[in-house]
């Protein structure tokens, strides 16, 4: 039987997906997802974009110096500055690639390079040069090639190549693409460019059509070998296409796929977990492959179907890709050895005994309202963590809210702000909405509630639900996350988290931005 091609998986949770609003993490937390992603056995982690800011940079540096199963890249404009950056920070790295792009397509070269065809031409093969005089794996994006005329990005592209490019990718920047089109273009690309055997062919793509995952699966078809996505498809505007579900199509349908992964996916679920708690997008329910129902049947025919032979209604399996692997693993008597052990066993480490020993006080105080702890719970404890990188300016010290039939709920709050306590009380629609009145009563943030929802972290009455907040104000967004048992509790957590976000300084605004 012969062997099938290897289809490269290109994560970019680190990079595009930061680019969604509000999705910014710290160094500390771009660390955890990338050992997760390197376990998950993933070809190449896009850890940043090391010129944007000297936090990008850093994170860059540790994620090259901590990984070695993975290609750790950092994207670059086709500029000298950008290239040189991403190779400093690169140097640490076992496995290194520089990614740099430009715009090749009439309107990004007309109205945002304000460049002539050919002086963009010149621009990629001088930063492909610079590039591979500093690594050996260097990938070439025509950016918006979705919208770009064939006949330029075969000029381009063979000149890339010629310059050194080892993978040439092709964005769907901006979602425009249709999979018959897509497809399409991938092949005439390999088949008209003369040198396209000496590069690995990629695609990029957006979802703003909900069409990312069905051209990114139409250009493997024609023959790509590289696929850009992210973990839950998080990304710039309505995000990329989706790791998981590009992977277990991949695999789910090996009597069409040619090609196969080399990743891990059992898991899928818990990275789609730690992704979701860190950037405070959570996932939908119905979403494919690691949504909490896409293997709940609900239907009673359905359910007797599954019954009697699983593959009546089921094209996977829920443990292949991470499901149900959430046993109990600690409980109210577990120590700290064997908390520290579970955590190590997630990639979950703390930078100092102290914040190790806050985690462990709050999971104790967990244990003893909720008997069975999850790998989930866990994962919230480590996130509900006081981070070094967020300056911890509001704590919720206590609060009392009541909530009655037929009463107004009131709700009273004291924070430390500073260093010093102050209470307020208000009344509210709700129990959530009079703390929220409380405690804008003493803060006086400024800020606009622009999302709020709740998600329950494990299944059972006892679980802890994980409050998500997004905040804007002068046009910075933050999520910031609250995990409890009482879910009024976890609102308030999450409100002053993301207080303390917004009022940590930050470098950027937007990664992709003005560098
Ligand atoms: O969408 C896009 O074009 C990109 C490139 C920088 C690869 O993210
Ligand atoms: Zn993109």
């Amino acid at each position: 039987m012969s062997q099938k091609e290897h289809l490269v998986i290109f994560d970019t949770t680190l990079r595009d997906g930061e680019q969604s609003p509000g999705a910014s993490m710290t160094k500390t937390e771009k660390l955890r997802i990338a050992k997760a992603l390197e376990r998950m056995r993933v070809d190449v982690i896009e850890a940043g974009f090391a010129i944007a800011s000297p936090g990008d940079f850093d994170a860059v540096k540790a994620i090259a110096e901590a990984v070695r199963e993975s290609t750790v890249c950092s994207l670059s404009r086709a500029l000298d500055k950008d290239i040189d950056r991403a190779a400093e920070a690169l140097q640490g790295a076992e496995s290194a690639r520089i990614h740099t792009f430009i715009a090749t397509s009439p309107i990004h070269m007309q109205y945002k390079l304000q460049l002539p065809p050919d002086a963009v031409i010149e621009q990629a093969v001088r930063a492909v040069r610079r590039a591979r005089n500093l690594v050996s794996d260097v990938e070439f994006s025509c950016e918006d090639a979705g919208r770009s005329e064939i006949d330029f990005l075969c000029r381009i592209i063979e000149a890339a190549i010629d310059a050194g490019a080892t993978t040439i990718n092709i964005p769907d920047t901006v979602g425009y693409a249709v999979p018959d089109q897509f497809g399409t273009m991938i092949r005439q690309l390999l088949e008209r460019i003369p040198n396209a055997d000496k590069a690995v062919f990629s695609v990029h793509c957006h979802n703003d059509l909900g069409l990312a995952v069905a051209n990114s699966l139409a250009a493997v078809t024609n023959g790509a070998r590289q696929v850009e996505c992210t973990i839950n498809g998080l990304g710039e505007r309505a995000g990329n296409a989706s790791l998981e579900e590009i992977v277990m199509a991949v695999r789910t349908r090996q009597d069409h796929f040619d090609v196969q992964t080399r990743l891990d996916t059992s898991h899928i679920v818990p990275t789609s977990r730690l992704v979701s708690t860190v950037t405070g997008f959570p996932v939908q329910p119905n979403k494919a492959i690691v949504g909490a129902n896409a293997f709940a049947h609900e239907s009673g025919i359905h359910q007797d179907g599954v019954l009697k032979h699983r593959e009546t209604y089921e094209i996977m399996r829920a443990q292949d890709v991470g499901w149900h692997t959430n046993s109990i693993v600690l409980g109210k008597h577990s120590g700290r050895n064997a908390f520290r052990t579970r955590l190590q066993e997630l990639g979950i480490q703390f930078e100092t005994e102290t914040e190790l020993n806050e985690a462990f006080a709050r999971f104790k105080d967990l244990a003893d309202r909720k008997h069975e702890i999850f790998d989930e719970d866990l994962q919230a404890i480590a996130s509900d963590s006081k981070s070094l990188e967020v300056e911890e300016r509001f704590k919720l010290v206590c609060m009392n809210v009541c909530s009655e039939t037929g009463v107004i709920p009131r709700a009273n709050v004291t924070l430390m702000i500073d260093g010093k306590e102050h209470t307020a009380e208000s009344d509210g629609s709700g129990p959530v909405d009079a703390t929220y009145q409380a405690i804008e009563a003493i803060t006086s943030s400024g800020c606009s509630l622009q999302l709020y929802s709740v998600n329950s972290i494990t299944s059972g009455t006892d679980a802890q639900g994980e409050v998500t907040v997004r905040l804007e104000r002068g046009g910075r967004i933050v999520n910031g996350l609250g995990a409890d048992t009482d879910i009024v509790i976890a609102s308030a957590k999450a409100y002053v988290h993301a207080l303390n976000l917004i009022s940590t300084d930050t470098q950027r605004q937007h990664p992709q931005g003005d560098v």
